[in-house]
């Protein structure tokens, strides 16, 4: 008999036709967001779940599948499973990462672009009507050619980053976990490492790039933001709850720094509805990998991960290397 398992979420058709060659699926394309109970009882009896940021997969949710053998996340982020929780219930947990380190970047410059220039808040304003004449200090933005760089999180996709900023002749410097070696930092275009205050001090634009965890939770808060130069941009591409929204917002409406540009928050979809009040941020429905190919790849990865997992192999991305795994 072949295994079963859920498909959390609406995903591509020829990845769920591809899940079903091996096993026994059960899919949600009407894509209805479950709640706590209702993932465990869709979960429960099932080998794998193919999920997303979406299933909060907690230790009260783990526990109360004793079948289950394996999270497949299709996402790099997986701050939405309890990996210890997992580890201990022998629960294989995989994610996908590198698929999405170019596109990611990509939209980070994106991001960081349509913020220091104004993009958004000008075209809003072209919208309504309101251009009558061009006027010598309309939509004064920051410049990014020249300037510093500065990045929050320098894994993978913060590498990316920064290697994509020779172009702009920029000053990239980074704080993370721990320094790079040389041959990394001179790859991403000669970043230099400093201490997190030196770094939220100095740059022009600070670009979070870090993986969120309970011990980063509002690690950019008010404190923080009153250490930026008024002149400043923030870019979030990691995750809510890693800014402190609430005092995001005061610091916004009160330029304390220029503009930030964000493409997650806190408790999202539902987010503070203090921001849209204000013209010097750029929203985004956290979409930062969301192109065609790379949503596709991210997919199939999990899938991979998925088959490994439940065919008595060892996924590409696993997580939790020392998981006992089930029979
Ligand atoms: C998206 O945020 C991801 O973690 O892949």
């Amino acid at each position: 008999m072949k295994p079963s398992i859920l498909i959390a979420r609406a995903v591509f058709p020829e990845v769920i036709a591809r899940l079903e060659q091996h096993f026994e699926v059960e899919t949600n394309q009407e894509d209805r967001i479950f709640s706590e109970s209702e993932l465990i009882e869709k979960s429960r009896g099932k080998d794998g779940v193919f999920s997303t940021l979406s299933e909060r997969f907690t230790a009260p949710v783990l526990g109360a599948l004793p079948q289950l053998k394996a999270v497949c996340n299709m996402a790099v982020g997986y701050n939405n499973i309890d990996v210890d929780a997992a580890t201990a219930a022998g629960v294989m947990v995989t994610n996908t990462p590198d698929v999405l380190n170019e596109t990611t970047a990509d939209f980070a410059w994106a991001l960081l672009m349509a913020t220091a220039r104004r993009v958004t808040e000008s075209e809003h304003w072209l919208r309504a009507g309101k251009w009558q004449k061009w006027q010598y200090d309309g939509f004064l933005g920051a410049d990014v050619h020249g300037s510093t760089l500065g990045i929050i999180g320098m894994g993978r996709i913060g590498q990316a980053i920064a290697r994509r900023s020779t172009g702009f002749n920029m000053n990239v410097i980074y704080h993370n976990r721990s320094r790079l070696s040389e041959e990394l930092e001179a790859k991403a275009n000669n970043a230099r490492y400093v201490g997190r205050e030196e770094l939220l001090r100095t740059a022009d634009h600070v670009m979070l790039v870090m993986p969120y965890s309970p011990a980063l939770h509002h690690t950019i808060g008010a404190a923080e933001l009153a250490m930026m130069k008024p002149s400043a941009t923030l870019v979030n591409i990691a995750r809510g709850g890693i800014v402190d929204d609430a005092a995001l917002i005061a610091a916004l409406r009160e330029q304390k720094i220029a503009a930030a540009g964000l493409d997650v928050f806190e408790n999202e979809p539902a987010f503070d509805p203090g921001f849209l009040g204000l013209s010097n941020v750029v929203l985004t429905p956290h979409i930062a990998s969301a192109t065609g190919a790379t949503r596709r790849a991210m997919a199939n990865t999990a899938a991979d991960n998925l088959i490994a997992a439940l065919g008595g192999g060892q996924p590409a991305n696993l997580l939790n290397p020392d998981v006992k795994k089930k029979a």
